[in-house]
């Protein structure tokens, strides 16, 4: 969480900065801000709220200048004020952070730093440490203080008496870093580095980068010098505007059938799923006895679907776990279970903490990754890149149907490889998944029907979401979804669940979307939604179209979904799942690619 931007070049460093603060504002809005060194020395502006309240902040102030560092807050320890906001400055150091300080405590005593500190962060203890060591070596002063912290941390610093340069260090929390036309700039991901160049290199960890307008120079911790490895972004910059829509999350659902169909097609050789281009053999999916999927929100409930395909068609034992409590729960896992890591961001510290915990148990692994190169794609065995390109709403959406996509496609390999399948079974399946693109075109282009539906719960308090089977998976999601975007409090029930308490819930008017694609489960379904109607409910159905509905089933709201096989109509129902949530955000005038207290990557435990 928290966004970093340094640049120093030839560039206005301000402009610069304040641009590219708002592509990363999706990592954190509570504020923001810059801090210029040039001529008139160090100059901060900073402020509580978003990247535009600093602009505001920083009109009719002198902001011109060639380097400097800016900052967009998700705040951790200390509330959300202008003080708290970063850049933090002790002495003749200037910081900002990513991350957690966890000894930040001990070291305020051990450097007798309390009263001397303005703000309320573990930041601000960091800027004094490096301070203290600082005798004119940056270097040293940062190798001595990061050898006393604990947490994790991104780092950009400068020095008052280091003019044009920058220096960062990181452990854990990312940072990569550029050289542009004009100079050379560093940030917590790619996406505002791509408007100036597709290639950059991944700062390695414990390693100090030093940016100077003549390029970037890099050092390990014991000061000798190392070789950069470059990679190559293949996300365009037109990707990452709005494209005419009013917000990312409709611009993302909309983009789904075509992120969908380059997350496939590329994986499909001679009609069969294909990781040869990943280098996965089949051994390691023909030989786990079990499977466990570690991720996080969203990412988890994809997961969820995984586990309903995997053990329906492959009759293996499938855990999926919550990455922030795999840790907690002793996990068992070993050679023989292979752990799938679901992330779209790839840097989710509950993820990556639980993927590398497996690695040192033995697990074979597998993430399934959208950001190219990120943490948890590098710790991985073997990683698939869903091919969505930037999701920068903090709503997941077409993340989460292209790690759906993934999962149908090692379904597939994992029945080929272990023989399960017969050719027509699986030529079957890969012709139904083929058929995702069109079929999300289809409900896409039903949008203003779903809009209309959505305005049946753009009032409501409550919203029940209820299903069986892989109808409860999606709904969990559904449910997610519009809690974080319209602040309206949804649960998501297996319906035979309620009866054991939450139908208590259910009074006159409450209502309840439910959700019935699977035939094996329909007339349980339909009986379920009679339980809650006859309480008074209000319930909007999705079912697939042409199912017969018994005369006075007394629905009030019916949505049909274009028919495919059952195991693939999570696909077309999550959409209309998504675009239902957005409705309510966006009728209701919410922010709703930055819902409140959120933040698009979660790197603190
Ligand atoms: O980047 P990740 O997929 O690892 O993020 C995990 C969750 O934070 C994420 O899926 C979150 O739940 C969604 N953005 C919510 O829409």
């Amino acid at each position: 969480m928290c966004g970093i931007i340094g640049y120093t070049g030839k560039g206005n460093a301000a402009k610069i900065m304040l641009d590219a603060l708002e592509l990363l504002e999706y990592r954190g809005y509570d504020s923001a801000g810059i801090a210029l060194l040039g001529g008139n020395g160090m100059r901060i502006l900073k402020s509580a709220g978003r990247v535009g309240d600093l602009r505001k902040r920083c009109k009719g102030q002198d902001t011109g200048g060639h380097c400097g560092i800016g900052h967009t807050r998700w705040a951790t320890h200390g509330g959300v004020c202008d003080q708290n906001a970063h850049p933090h400055r002790f002495g003749r150091v200037t910081l900002i952070h990513n991350g957690i300080i966890e000894n930040y405590k001990e070291l305020t005593e051990k450097y007798h730093l309390a009263g001397k500190l303005r703000s309320q962060t573990d930041t601000e203890v960091a800027a004094a440490v490096v301070d203290h060591f600082y005798t004119g070596d940056p270097y040293s002063a940062i190798r001595r203080t990061v050898l006393k912290l604990k947490g994790t941390f991104a780092f950009a610093v400068l020095f008052d008496d280091q003019p044009d340069k920058i220096f960062a260090v990181r452990n854990v929390s990312p940072i990569v870093a550029a050289i542009t036309p004009d100079g050379a700039i560093l940030s917590s991901d790619v996406a505002a580095i791509v408007p100036f160049t597709p290639d950059y290199f991944v700062l390695p960890e414990f390693h100090v980068a030093a940016l100077s307008p003549a390029g970037i120079e890099l050092f390990d911790l014991s000061g000798d010098r190392e070789e950069i490895v470059w990679q190559k972004a293949d996300w365009d910059v037109g990707q990452s505007g709005k494209g005419g829509y009013p917000f990312y999350m409709e611009k993302e659902i909309m983009e789904q059938p075509k992120a969908v169909q380059e997350t496939i097609l590329p994986r499909i050789r001679d009609g069969r799923p294909d990781f040869s281009e990943e280098g996965i053999p089949d051994r390691v999916l023909a030989e786990c006895k079990r499977i466990c999927v570690i991720a996080c929100g969203t990412a988890m409930h994809a997961g969820l679907v995984g586990k309903s395909l995997i053990q329906a068609m492959i009759g293996i034992h499938v855990d999926v776990v919550m990455a922030s409590e795999f840790m907690y729960n002793d996990p068992v896992v070993d050679g023989e279970t292979l752990v799938i890591a679901i992330s779209q961001s790839g840097e989710t510290i509950d993820t990556l903490e639980a993927l590398k915990f497996a690695r040192a148990c033995g697990s074979p692994s597998i993430s399934i990754v959208n950001v190219r190169g990120a943490s948890i794609a590098r710790v991985s065995e073997y990683v698939i890149y869903t091919n969505a390109g930037p999701e920068i709403a903090v709503a997941s959406t077409k993340a989460y149907t292209t790690q759906l996509a993934v999962l149908y496609l090692l379904t597939a390999r994992m029945a080929a490889a272990r023989g399960l399948w017969s050719e027509k079974t699986l030529e079957g399946f890969m012709q139904e998944l083929k058929r995702v693109p069109d079929v999300l075109k289809q409900v896409l282009q039903t949008k203003e029907e779903i809009h209309r539906l959505a305005g049946a719960i753009l009032h409501a308090r409550d919203v029940f979401m209820i299903g069986r089977g892989l109808d409860y998976s999606i709904l969990l999601e559904g449910s997610l979804k519009l809690k974080e975007v319209s602040y309206i409090h949804s649960e998501a029930y297996a319906s035979g669940e309620l009866k054991h308490g939450t139908i208590a819930l259910i009074t006159e008017d409450t209502p309840v979307i439910a959700v019935v694609t699977q035939e094996k489960l329909k007339s349980k379904e339909l009986s379920n939604i009679r339980e809650v109607q006859s309480r008074g409910a209000r319930v909007l159905l999705l079912i697939k179209e042409g199912e017969a509905l018994e005369e006075g089933e007394g629905l009030s709201c019916v949505y049909r979904l274009p028919r495919m096989e059952d195991p693939f109509m999570v696909m077309p129902a999550s959409v209309v799942l998504q675009l239902i949530a957005y409705y309510v955000s966006s009728d209701k005038g919410l922010d709703v690619d930055k819902p409140r207290n959120l933040a698009k990557v979660v790197t603190v435990e």
